[in-house]
């Protein structure tokens, strides 16, 4: 198994920062990890992965160097340990650099996808384990695999003709490496700032990457189905007004949401 290991002169995330040929699946390398809180901020690359992992038991497959496939290993503090917040923060991050480096607006699709032009580009998967440890007893291993080079062939081969890639939406050449790099830096400049206690500035640009507040919509819930206006957004929930009773919904009895009439 092919690694180096470099430390990044960011704050919290790449310290150290390894860097992988090939490993069956970062998430699943960094949760065998998880049970050392002095690992935490440990970012994995794999140049490729040989059993990449989808949210609900998908696989998650790219070509070699196609695509930045990364773990982050984190022990967070207790208030920074819902997924929600987490996802938030991963897919604002995301959604920042795409818009720092192409121009092009991008879209949070809930839960946990990042949409440009209406196609998948990035996909994350948040997994957490009790890490056996008193004072940090839970290990969340923050999972993002982001299209860098793929082309729309690849796509169409792949049987993913709704998928893009930094290269296929804006037609450039684009470093997955130095992807990478850029990425992690956005996600440390994010995660001080949570960590420094402020989670408006994060929960207003959520909001907004989603573009739902205001829209009719369709949540899937983890037990049936809820329709109505979208009234209020925020991580205690989301009120739904359907001419009845306003509903309030906590963010982790959600599945999906869609526009009414997509
Ligand atoms: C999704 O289904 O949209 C989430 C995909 C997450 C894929 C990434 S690639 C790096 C990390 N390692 C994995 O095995 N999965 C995540």
């Amino acid at each position: 198994m092919a690694v180096r290991e470099i430390m990044l002169s960011t704050r919290h995330l790449g310290r150290p920062l390894r860097i992988f040929d090939e490993l069956d699946s970062t998430n699943t390398h960094a949760l065998a990890l998880a049970d050392d809180p002095s690992r935490n901020g440990l970012t994995l690359l794999a140049r490729q992965q040989s059993a990449g992992r989808g949210q609900y038991g998908r696989t998650w497959n790219a070509a070699p160097d196609s695509s930045v496939l990364m773990s982050i290993l984190l022990f967070p503090p207790p208030p920074l340990r819902r997924p929600v917040l987490l996802t938030a923060w991963v897919a604002v991050a995301v959604a920042q650099y795409l818009t720092r480096v192409t121009g092009l607006s991008a879209k949070i699709k809930w839960p946990n996808d990042v949409l440009v032009n209406g196609r998948k580009i990035c996909g994350i998967l948040i997994e957490q384990r009790t890490s056996g440890h008193s004072e940090f007893p839970l290990a969340s291993v923050i999972g993002i695999g982001l299209n860098v080079q793929q082309s729309a062939d690849d796509f169409g081969r792949a049987g993913l003709p709704l998928a893009g890639s930094l290269c296929t939406l804006t037609d450039r050449a684009f470093d997955t490496p130095e992807v990478a790099l850029g990425l992690i830096e956005q996600l440390d400049a994010e995660y001080g700032r949570m960590l420094a206690g402020d989670l408006g500035t994060l929960e207003s640009l959520w909001r907004t990457h989603l573009d739902l507040l205001g829209k009719d919509v369709c949540v899937e819930l983890h037990d049936g189905i809820a329709e109505g206006k979208l009234a209020e957004l925020t991580f205690e929930g989301l009120i739904l007004s359907d001419g009845d009773e306003p509903r309030q919904i906590v963010p982790e009895a959600i599945k999906h949401i869609t526009l009414s009439n997509s």
